[in-house]
């Protein structure tokens, strides 16, 4: 399907009437938009005819690749059976109820209960709340800080922004709003750069935990109330933490009596080759947040859940809890997140991330690019991935003007009818669960004449 003819019009209405998310309208609208028209498996199709592989999965939510048509029926099933219900009427509704009990199966132990929300900010800022009222039951009314990480991406609401530890989220927003902290991140490969020295992984694990003791000891643990972090940061750049990390982050916490809040939104539902990153790195969380992967991205939907500690607390107080959307649990966003873990789990998406088409992406990723003069470091695991482009190849140093070499590379990648994003100067990748090997490489073979272009265009080829 060629809707050539149609472009500069949707480009024309979208420039007058659509302003988009994280863009600068002035510039985007100069440069006139790509028209995405439809999807099929991994590839998207744009209004020229293009055909682009997508190695992101949309925004890292497309577990089961587009078109799928069991997600399509079970949708439309439901708009056709009850297309929308609350639940604030002493209601429920069989879709929902599904939902509810399928995840209460796959999430990690302890984990019975969800809320629903729409959005991964959305799930973060009920969590937030949720939090709040866990320390407010409990009489420990100081604990109001919130502790999340340097690079952290956790949304855009007032309290996701708040959280979120990437800087140029704030400033034109005027937040953090108080009583919301940052700690470093465990980011191994920028410790040199970030003045820590040649330290190796383990140590460097065990010396990020400890700053978040230290700044749960300077604040005073009676005014902390929790620390939010994804298991593996995604929009911050892939930043894979050392193995000495988690465990004794969660050391911590349970010390000093920290609700640990664990973001899922992009690690849950297969992407690490398990079904969460709380299982991939033997993490237990005390409230988890999910999204994105939930539904593949085909309808907005997000969840909350509740540790048994806040689940006996929360829902044992005698009185309402004053929090819930309109759409909270939608029949038409439950049907398809049902069916889309039911072919999850029918097709094996989550072991083929791990072991199957999963490793031989690692590795294929690893042979390449690992010995290229631009790249220093491949790291990645399941189905993500990244690739720092830096100066100087066994330096663990960063370009001086960080993010010109990503955006020039990932150019190359869009003109060459890839997605795959750059993170200051380091490629991203996220595909499909779906993905096989012959995709797999077409992927590996147009970012390596994206890189290899770079690199030549800096001279480093
Ligand atoms: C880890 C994480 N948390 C939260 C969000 C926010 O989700 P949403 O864009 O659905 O609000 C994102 C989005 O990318 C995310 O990556």
């Amino acid at each position: 399907m060629t809707t050539h003819n149609r472009t500069k019009h949707w480009q024309a209405l979208d420039a007058a009437h659509h302003v988009h998310p994280f863009s600068d309208t002035a510039a985007l609208n100069k440069e006139g938009v790509r028209v995405i028209t439809h999807a099929e498996g991994v590839y998207l199709w744009d209004s020229e005819g293009h055909k682009i592989i997508d190695g992101m999965a949309g925004l890292w939510c497309v577990q089961v690749g587009y078109g799928n048509k069991e997600l399509a029926e079970a949708g439309c099933e439901a708009l056709r059976t009850l297309p929308y219900y609350n639940h604030f009427f002493k209601t429920t509704n069989p879709y929902t109820i599904d939902l509810a009990a399928k995840l209460a199966k796959l999430l990690p132990e302890g984990h019975e209960r969800v809320l629903f929300a729409n959005s991964g900010s959305e799930a973060n800022d009920s969590a937030l709340k949720l939090i709040r009222y866990y320390w407010n039951l409990k009489g420990k009314t100081k604990k109001k800080i919130h502790l999340s990480r340097e690079l952290a991406y956790h949304g855009v609401t007032m309290a996701a922004a708040s959280l979120s530890g990437l800087t140029p989220m704030h400033p034109q927003w005027d937040l953090p709003l108080p009583g919301f902290e940052k700690v470093p991140t465990p980011y191994w490969f920028g410790a040199k750069a970030n003045g820590y020295g040649d330290i190796d992984p383990e140590a460097f694990g065990v010396l990020i935990a400890k700053a978040l003791e230290d700044k749960i000891v300077e604040l005073g643990p009676e005014n902390v109330a929790s620390f939010s972090a994804e298991p593996v940061q995604g929009a911050g750049g892939l930043i894979f933490p050392p193995s000495t990390y988690w465990p004794e982050v969660q050391r911590v916490c349970q010390k000093y009596d920290v609700l640990l809040h664990l973001d899922e939104v992009i690690t849950g539902f297969g992407r690490t080759g398990e079904w969460f990153g709380a299982n991939t790195y033997g993490i237990r969380p005390d409230i988890m947040t999910m999204a994105k992967g939930l539904s593949s991205g085909y309808q907005p939907i997000s969840a909350i859940s509740l540790g048994e500690r806040m689940a006996d607390t929360l829902l044992n107080a005698n009185e309402e809890m004053v929090h819930g959307y309109t759409y909270s649990g939608h029949p038409v966003a439950s049907a398809v997140a049902l069916k889309n873990l039911e072919v999850m789990e029918r097709d094996g998406l989550v072991g083929r991330t791990k072991g199957g088409v999963g490793a031989y992406f690692q590795k294929r990723l690893r042979e390449t690019f690992e010995p290229h003069p631009l790249v220093g470091e491949v790291r990645g695991l399941g189905l993500l991935a990244a690739i720092e482009l830096v100066p100087n190849k066994n330096e663990r140093a960063f370009f001086a003007n960080v993010g010109d070499v990503g955006t020039h590379c990932r150019n190359y990648c869009f003109n060459s009818g890839l997605i795959s994003r750059a993170i200051r100067d380091t490629m991203v990748l996220s595909p499909p669960l779906t993905i096989v090997e012959s995709e797999v490489e077409e992927i590996i073979a147009k970012l390596k004449s994206a890189i290899d272009n770079t690199a030549r265009d800096y001279g480093k080829m």
